[in-house]
């Protein structure tokens, strides 16, 4: 079972939580997401970390000299048989864009705006087990799905951030515990960005890290400039203007050239008008990395029979792979937009309900939808996702 609701504790809701804890300090929640359990056994993970598509690592910790061993997937079988009995973790990065049932616990978390989500990295770790003390540039949510582990943290302002040199690994040189906890099915812990943390398995155990995105300013930059260059740039060149001044010095780079090409460029870069950024903004933001795909239904499914599928099943549930934002228009004569896995879709302005309910996690629900279905065009925008494969059919819901 995986849960689409955090319990929260006593005195505690979305609410407070994001006004006084979100970013701002580590917090332990016991039993917030009591009851879970795994949809994929370990050696199903094992089997997901052999193929090509799947980002894998296992780290092994042996030896005294140079304790932190990591090897990089995709892995054979053979891998698996070489490992020692404990003290190594075998770790599958955004396991809920290959296991929609996994992905439904990004629901749980729609506290949070939806393209802050990442992924769900997935651990399983033999006794000992650890990836080290180390700390990460993005806030996660720790979830003790299976067995337990043990971890420790430093919230100190400023901690040391050294890290062990000539390793593939960043493990920190120095680590203080400050506060520790064993934590067990169910309980989650939250850590900001930058807080020192060290889990450790107690017995077999595993994990499962829900965590966020942080878009690097330099990563938009270059993403918008390149866009930018792509549509606002006319293909002219460089053209004299009509009374050109004899040069005092052939060699000098007159300061009207500097003057004229700095605007013509800044032209380029800030011409851009609402829409144009917004749509790239939502295109970028929903781009799947490379190893995600999603799976069109062959031969694609007619309107009539997504709707009678939708009515049947009450619900459409999201493949995995499949992301989703929505951003309603800014005014009269601007649409609402759709974003899916870096494509646009635009529909006139007044339904973003309906792309609202297309986006929900863990399904697409028949009575979100049913207001909006008398209208061909949402049909439509439904059906083309649908056949994109953004939503599971059948066969593969019953595989998932
Ligand atoms: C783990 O699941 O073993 C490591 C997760 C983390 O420390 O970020
Ligand atoms: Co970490």
């Amino acid at each position: 079972m995986v849960p689409v609701r955090l319990r929260w504790p006593p005195g505690l809701n979305p609410r407070r939580f994001l006004a006084e804890v979100w970013q701002r300090r580590p917090m332990l929640l016991r039993g917030a997401l009591a009851g879970i359990t795994s949809p994929i056994t370990a050696d199903e993970l094992a089997g997901l970390a052999c193929e090509p598509e799947v980002e894998a690592r296992i780290v092994c910790e042996q030896g005294v000299e140079r304790p932190w061993q990591v090897s990089h997937g995709p892995f054979d079988e053979a891998a698996f048989a070489q490992l020692p009995a404990t003290h190594w973790t075998l770790l599958v990065q955004d396991v809920d864009k290959h296991v929609p049932t996994v992905a439904a616990l990004l629901a749980a978390f729609d506290f949070l705006p939806e393209w802050r989500l990442d992924d769900i990295m997935v651990s399983w770790a033999e006794d000992g087990g650890s990836v080290g003390p180390h700390l990460d540039e993005y806030d996660v949510f720790l979830v003790q799905v299976q067995g337990r582990r043990r971890w420790r943290i430093d919230s100190r302002p400023d901690p040391p951030s050294a890290l062990v040199p000539d390793l593939d690994l960043r493990i920190l040189e120095r680590f203080e515990s400050e506060q520790d906890w064993v934590l067990g099915p169910g309980d989650v812990l939250y850590l900001p960005p930058g807080v020192p943390h060290w889990g450790t398995a107690e017995g077999p155990c595993m994990t499962w890290s829900v965590g966020l995105r942080a878009p690097a300013w330099r990563e938009l930059a270059a993403d918008w400039l390149q866009h930018a260059v792509d549509t606002l740039a006319d293909d002219g060149r460089w053209r004299d203007p009509p009374e050109m001044h004899l040069p005092a010095e052939p060699a000098e780079l007159p300061a009207d050239v500097t003057a004229i090409i700095r605007e013509r460029i800044k032209a380029i870069l800030t011409g851009a008008d609402d829409q144009l950024f917004r749509r790239w903004l939502g295109t970028y933001l929903t781009e799947p990395k490379p190893n995600v795909v999603l799976l069109p239904p062959e031969p694609p499914w007619p309107a009539r029979e997504v709707l009678a599928l939708l009515l049947a099943q009450g619900c459409l549930p999201r493949d995995g792979a499949s992301r989703l934002l929505f951003l309603p228009a800014l005014g009269s004569g601007d649409e609402d937009l759709l974003f899916a896995n870096g494509d646009c879709h635009a529909l006139p302005a007044g339904h973003a309900g309906f792309l609202a309910a297309l986006c929900r996690r863990p399904a697409l629900e028949m009575a979100a939808a049913a207001p909006w279905l008398h209208e061909p065009r949402c049909i439509q925008l439904l059906t083309t996702l649908f056949n994109s494969g953004h939503f599971l059919t059948p066969d593969v819901a019953s595989h998932a």
